[in-house]
């Protein structure tokens, strides 16, 4: 099976009460978890690559590394997507070279530039038979290099977004309704929410539109006492709970972005390793078990949290 689009695996999500897992890559074992276990489960899967995957892994390695999953794994559909593209170039680029998907985000501009860009990036995807995700509102914590404090962001605008998808032509949105990128999602002693009433009022504009979820992960706790208990130092690590984001996968959202869970379970892995075994210096002995912990991190979403197991 070759590289897909998004727009069937969306219409399918949509219909049937569940979402697309976009996991984030970077190298070969993150690349081989995610999709072995995709594969196991007949789960159509997204791989992104961010702008700093790219810078760290080169966009020709990344590109190969998915060609060779889509070998490895004939049973599933898997989407090549550009997460959190920062300008028309860059999407541009990964449209020539292959990706079947790619974000602009351009969230943090005024809403006029935000949907100039965006129509830009639009026209050159759709008359290269590439869909395109958009972003309006702003999420908190890191995003692309940019750090957005929590008191610059901001909810995404429910009279905004028919306007915004109509003149752009974009093919699905993401939105900000409480979720934040990294490990650090909410303050301790806090009581994680996402403001579904958003999101309802967003469907009531939008209706039969895929919604996306950045910043979705749940920041397990067991692997994050696995990295403390072994020389890591992760403080008040905090995701968004995995009933809410059940909830928001029975909804309009059809894909939910992950990726820090991924490097959790990737660190968890290799200092568990470090620790046990002082002498290993063999790196396999030490990125087998982070592969296995992606692995099974994927498993679990697949199967709990985004309900897409069997959907091939
Ligand atoms: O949206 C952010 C993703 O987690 C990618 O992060 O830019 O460090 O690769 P990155
Ligand atoms: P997390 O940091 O919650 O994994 O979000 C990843 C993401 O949104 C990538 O675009
Ligand atoms: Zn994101």
């Amino acid at each position: 099976m070759a590289l897909v689009t998004s727009k069937e695996m969306f219409e399918k999500a949509y219909a049937g009460g569940y979402a697309i897992g976009a996991f984030n890559v970077n190298n070969m074992e993150i690349v081989q978890g995610i999709t072995e276990a995709a594969q196991e489960l007949k789960s159509p899967v997204i791989l992104q690559a961010s702008a700093g995957a790219r810078k760290y892994a080169n966009p020709s390695y990344l590109k190969k590394l998915v060609e060779a999953a889509v070998i490895e794994c004939p049973d599933i559909d898997i989407v090549m997507h550009l997460d959190h593209g920062p300008d028309f170039e860059t999407c541009k680029s990964c449209v020539d070279n292959g990706f079947t998907s790619v974000m602009i985000d351009a969230s943090s501009k005024p809403f006029e530039e935000n949907i100039a860009i965006t129509k830009e990036v639009v026209e050159y995807a759709h008359a290269h038979g590439v869909v395109v995700e958009a972003e309006l509102g702003a999420l908190a914590g890191i995003e692309d290099d940019v750090n957005v404090s929590e008191e610059n962001s901001a909810y995404t605008r429910p009279e905004e977004v028919e306007e915004f998808v109509s003149r752009t032509g974009v093919d699905s949105l993401a939105i900000a309704i409480g979720t934040s990128h990294g490990a650090f999602k909410f303050k301790p002693g806090t009581d994680p929410q996402l403001r579904f009433d958003i999101l309802d009022e967003i469907v009531k504009k939008i209706p039969n539109f895929p919604i996306v979820l950045h910043g979705a992960s749940s920041v397990p706790q067991e692997y994050v006492k696995i990295i403390n208990a072994h020389g890591g130092k992760l403080v008040d690590a905090i995701g968004v709970p995995e009933d809410q984001l059940r909830q928001a996968a029975r909804s309009a959202v059809c894909k939910i972005n992950i990726d820090s869970d991924l490097r959790l379970g990737f660190t968890a892995g290799i200092r568990e390793t470090f620790e046990a075994k002082p002498e290993l210096f063999d790196p396999r002995g030490y990125l087998k078990p982070a592969r296995e912990n992606v692995k099974a991190i994927v498993r679990h979403k697949i199967m709990d949290v985004l309900g897409s197991a069997g959907k091939m």
